[in-house]
């Protein structure tokens, strides 16, 4: 029998979770179920964001520290990783890099400007947390689970969101190739961990998955709805009802916990098969 199956202590607990972008939607819901699974939790999110964090702090059990961070800017996510230790302690075990933005245009109404602020955070703000965190990883030593947000438009784009989905489709690119260049490092583990026996030579296990949701129920696709009115001539609310009725083959919109729960999933021991992949979770909206 293995040792995880023994123990009956939560392998998360002394453990922290890194998220971005978790003041709302998708990011809040994972953090606050990470922190239900046992995990101290460290929001980063930008300044603009500080009461609906605080809303967050309210509800969530257990540990959570919060920071201004722009995934942006590099430096700040590195400072963000450095706080996370500091304040919570060398325990960083799960990284997810869901902080994203998507803008609505016609392709050919896309200015420079607009498209780099969308591959400076859906890519560059990505793969630099997988980075840092994952440094983090690499010094402690313990394995680890970084995870990202991709979209079922890692698959598949969608008119007058051209730039989104391009950046989706890198999401899943770097997703593949961070998991083979961090596949498994051999390390000697020392220390008291109930889950390893000590002085046991174990293999490093860092699994980088993605999430890759439908159309979920955040000020995302309201924004989205918004958008698509105005190029569609059509009522707020109708661009979102329509796609929910005819793209979701399990009937009702997705809701925020529905992605917290795969993410659960693949931070879990039930996971740990499971790397380089980008995972619908949509409803049957991709099919
Ligand atoms: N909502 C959907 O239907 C859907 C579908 C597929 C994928 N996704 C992806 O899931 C992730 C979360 O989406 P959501 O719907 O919760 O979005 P949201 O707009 O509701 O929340 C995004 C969060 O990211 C934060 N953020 C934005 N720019 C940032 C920056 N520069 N630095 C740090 N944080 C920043 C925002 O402040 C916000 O808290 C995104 O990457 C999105 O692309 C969403």
């Amino acid at each position: 029998m293995s040792q995880s199956q023994l123990s009956t202590v939560k392998p998360s607990l002394g453990r922290s979770a890194f998220v971005t972008g978790g003041a709302q939607g998708i990011g809040r819901a994972i953090s606050l179920r990470l922190a239900r699974d046992g995990y101290d939790i460290s929001i980063a999110d930008i300044a603009s964001q500080k009461d609906k964090v605080g809303e967050v702090i309210k509800v969530i059990e257990g540990m959570l520290i919060w920071g201004v961070l722009d995934v942006r800017d590099a430096k700040q996510i590195e400072a963000g990783i450095a706080e996370t230790v500091e304040k919570l302690g060398p325990n960083l075990f799960v990284s997810v890099a869901n902080a994203g933005v998507t803008q609505v245009k016609p392709l050919l109404e896309c200015t420079p400007e607009f498209i780099e602020n969308e591959v400076r955070i859906n890519i560059l703000g990505f793969m630099n947390t997988h980075i840092f965190a994952a440094k983090q990883m690499v010094k402690q030593g313990l394995g680890g689970r970084i995870l990202g947000a991709g979209s079922i438009a890692s698959y598949r784009t969608a008119e007058n969101l051209g730039p989104y989905g391009a950046t989706k489709f890198a999401v899943r690119g770097f997703t593949e190739v961070s998991a083979k260049e961090w596949a498994e490092y051999g390390i000697r583990v020392n220390g008291s961990s109930s889950r390893t026996p000590p002085d046991a030579f174990t293999h490093l296990r860092r699994r980088r998955t993605a999430y890759a949701p439908g159309i979920v129920d955040t000020p995302m696709w309201d924004h989205i709805d918004a958008e698509l009115a105005k190029i569609e001539n059509i009522s707020i609310g109708e661009a979102k009802s329509q796609r929910v009725k005819h793209d979701i083959k399990l009937g009702r919109i997705q809701e925020p916990e529905d992605v917290a729960k795969l993410v659960s999933f693949l931070a879990s021991e039930e996971g740990e098969y499971i790397t380089g992949q980008t995972i619908k979770t949509c409803g049957g909206a991709s099919l």
